[in-house]
């Protein structure tokens, strides 16, 4: 049966970092506060646009994959952050990329992106209608945050992560997926100012407003539950997971989702002390990282698990493959800057810090 296997995975997290003491000098909060409520203790600050950082991983991914950027069919976005409402940033990035012939698009489930972008390239490949997608997760929510807003400034963080998905006919790769959506909760997370009801475009409240307590108490139900369903739905039992990468948002959310799960903690990858929440690059980073550590074994059940704005969640189940190593490494690299966290987000007029 024709199957989208991953391939190739990289990250791409930008180097200005934004620790809880940097916040602690800007805004009346604690590093103890953070830590206990988020399990967050630093996250990146981007000083080059999204496309940029989604290049950078989306190159490294090809790479892993011993492929050229002119090998891709697709190149699919997850992002809500885009570096503009048009063209897509997934456009901008076959650009950079030099992946001509590539179809571009983006998609915007919020945190949940990177899992509905998943979910689209195989299931396109799965068809036949290609055979090579690059899937990225791209976000820069850092432009969206006003560092007088204590609640959402500190939980959020910049950064890229991509995989390449490929046609096999072997048993591995997206096993299934479940994607869903409550439309009635779109108050819940938003950010407003930002497109076509707001027209002119203002200046100011192009700001995260997210209601945390009601986010939090649907993300503990939906990412157990959805992660729950794809496992069925892929023939599996809990016991039959060797590793959950879920979707990076709050320590407490990840713990309670794997409670529910009844998953032990050592099956589950965590790096959210270093990045805080990057949205739709959370699973992609997380990915690499549990790669780059070895905590993915040839023919693991792989399961990701997300929950976003929306409100969207989703889960992929993923049988992976014999290779855990890169086949080569991308030269692509970021240009660098000397500025610390706080000195970028000080550049943003108007938005604190
Ligand atoms: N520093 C110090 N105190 C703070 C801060 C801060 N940064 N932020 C809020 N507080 C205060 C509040 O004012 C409140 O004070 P009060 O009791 O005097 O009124 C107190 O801390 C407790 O606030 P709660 O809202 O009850 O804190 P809670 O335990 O719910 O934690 C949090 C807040 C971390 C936001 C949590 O609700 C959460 O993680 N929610 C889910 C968020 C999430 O996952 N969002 C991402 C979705 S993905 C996407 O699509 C973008």
């Amino acid at each position: 049966m024709r199957q989208a296997t991953i391939s190739g995975w990289g990250k791409c997290v930008p180097p200005a970092v934004l620790s809880n003491a940097d916040l602690e000098s800007v805004m009346d909060t604690s590093d103890e506060w953070i830590t206990t409520r988020s399990g967050i203790k630093e996250r990146r600050i981007s000083h080059v646009e999204c496309s940029e950082m989604a290049t950078v991983a989306g190159s490294r991914a090809i790479a892993a994959a011993g492929l050229e950027p002119t090998d891709i069919d697709l190149i699919l976005m997850a992002t809500c952050t885009p570096d503009r409402l048009i063209p897509a940033a997934a456009a901008m990035v076959q650009r950079r990329l030099g992946a001509e012939g590539a179809a571009c698009m983006d998609i915007n489930a919020a945190c949940t992106g990177f899992v509905y972008g998943l979910a689209t390239a195989s299931s396109m490949i799965s068809a036949g209608l290609i055979d090579r997608a690059l899937v990225i997760g791209a976000d820069k929510l850092s432009a969206f945050l006003n560092f007088a807003v204590r609640d959402t400034a500190v939980l959020f963080g910049d950064g890229a992560g991509a995989v390449v998905l490929e046609a096999t006919d072997r048993d591995e790769g997206v096993l299934a997926t479940t994607l869903g959506t409550d439309g009635s909760l779109t108050e819940s997370l938003t950010v407003t100012g930002t497109g076509s009801e707001s027209v002119p475009p203002p200046v100011d409240g192009k700001t995260i407003h997210m209601e945390g307590r009601e986010v939090f108490r649907h993300a503990v139900v939906r990412m157990g539950e959805t992660a729950a369903e794809a496992i069925e739905k892929a023939g599996l039992t809990v016991d039959d997971v060797d590793i959950l990468v879920p979707h990076q948002a709050n320590i407490r959310i990840i713990d309670n989702t794997a409670r529910r799960l009844d998953l032990p903690q050592e099956k589950v990858f965590t790096n959210i002390a270093s990045y805080g929440n990057t949205s739709a690059a959370s699973i992609p980073i997380a990915l690499t990282e549990a790669l780059e550590e070895g905590r993915v074994r040839p023919g693991a059940n792989v399961v990701f698990v997300a929950f976003g704005g929306g409100l969207t969640w989703g889960a992929a189940v993923v049988r992976w493959g014999e290779r855990v190593v890169p086949l080569a490494e991308s030269a692509a690299a970021l240009p660098p800057t000397d500025k610390t966290g706080l000195e970028l987000l000080a550049a943003r007029p108007g938005r604190g810090a």
